[in-house]
């Protein structure tokens, strides 16, 4: 499915929107692979996403390649893979093990994690539209039913 976004909180209310939906029908596990140019709004969808579960000061993990989020009921696993240059990087950091793990994990620059990203994920592409500075086009895809109500 395919939204346009007008502001931040537009964005940050798609991102919403689908942990909701995955927390209804009862996930224990999603991998959610965000894609997009720097400064379009993947750390913004990000916040979104993490605020059901109770996760506060989102922050891109650029230095760190992970933050981890308590959460309630689910943590949240907040990769970051833009500095990351080969997947034996990603295994040194544990990639496998965070997915094994119950949560939701969400991955800004997910083009850089090649093989180790699960098959079965969301992909979420960011893009800037030039109709005006804040208005983006934000596409969904496998999410199973593809009514978020937004
Ligand atoms: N429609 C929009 N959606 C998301 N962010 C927007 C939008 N319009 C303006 N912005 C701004 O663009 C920036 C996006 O930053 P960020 O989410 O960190 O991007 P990324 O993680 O993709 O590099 C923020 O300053 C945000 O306020
Ligand atoms: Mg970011």
């Amino acid at each position: 499915m395919i939204i346009i976004s007008h502001s931040t909180a537009d964005t940050e209310a798609v991102g919403k929107a689908l942990s909701e939906r995955l927390l209804a029908a009862g996930k224990r596990h999603a991998f959610l692979s965000l894609r997009g140019e720097m400064g379009v709004g993947k750390t913004a969808l990000v916040r979104g996403f993490a605020a059901p579960l109770g996760c506060r000061g989102v922050k891109s993990p650029t230095y760190t390649v992970v933050n981890e989020y308590k959460g309630d009921p689910l943590p949240v696993f907040h990769f970051d893979l833009y500095r990351v240059a080969d997947e034996e990087e990603l295994y040194g950091i544990g990639f496998d093990d965070y997915l094994a793990r119950e949560g939701y994990c969400v991955c800004e620059w997910s083009e850089n994690g090649g093989d180790m990203l699960p098959k079965n994920r969301i992909t979420v592409t960011i893009s800037r539209l030039p109709s005006g500075e804040n208005e983006r086009q934000i596409c969904i895809e496998g999410v199973d039913d593809e009514d978020l109500g937004i």
